[in-house]
């Protein structure tokens, strides 16, 4: 069993990072392989929209994005996983614009219409200030369930409000 987590936060050792750790750590001592991506550290360009401008280049013609950054390696660490945490603090009561860029505009439109996390499981978990953390959290596990073509399960999504605390 492979277990994938993606931490969209910008800050490395920030409040989402610890609890994405610890989820990590959970699933290490009961025997998973375990990997982590801090989504900062790869660069991911945002979509130029050729699904939408008459070229025959976009992804789901091709198999795969036109767009030569590191999408496509991240794309393909996470269809080898058995089981996916999406995290990012909350923005707005929202996951960050770098996690929406990666999970939605950049594979979103090729992992919807291929199926490609089908049977899955997704969990989500987010950190907010005061507001949000749990809808984040949600919308994160539930992201590669919805639609016709979402066939992922969701396992379940964790948030935690932490003030102006940092989470040790
Ligand atoms: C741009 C930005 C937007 C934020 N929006 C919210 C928000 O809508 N609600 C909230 O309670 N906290 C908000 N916060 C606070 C963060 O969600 C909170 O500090 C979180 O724990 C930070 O996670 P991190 O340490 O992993 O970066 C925001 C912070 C930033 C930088």
């Amino acid at each position: 069993m492979v277990i994938t987590a993606v931490p969209g936060s910008p800050n490395r050792n920030g409040n989402t990072a610890k609890l994405v750790r610890r989820a990590l750590e959970g699933a290490y001592t009961l025997g998973a392989r375990v990997e982590l991506i801090y989504l900062r550290d790869y660069r991911i360009e945002y979509c130029n929209g050729c699904l939408s401008n008459g070229s025959d280049t976009f992804c789901l013609a091709r198999g795969r994005c036109i767009i030569a950054d590191d999408a496509e390696l991240l794309k393909g660490k996470l269809m080898a996983s058995d089981g996916i945490i999406l995290a990012s603090p909350s923005y707005g009561i929202q996951p960050s614009a770098r996690m929406k860029n990666f999970l939605t505009d950049r594979i979103g439109m090729w992992t919807a219409y291929t199926s490609g996390f089908a049977g899955r499981y997704f969990v989500g978990i987010s950190t907010a200030g005061g507001i949000g953390a749990n809808k984040v959290a949600r919308d994160l596990a539930f992201s590669s369930t919805v639609g016709f073509f979402g066939r992922a399960f969701a396992s379940g999504w964790q948030g935690a409000l932490v003030g102006h605390e940092t989470i040790d």
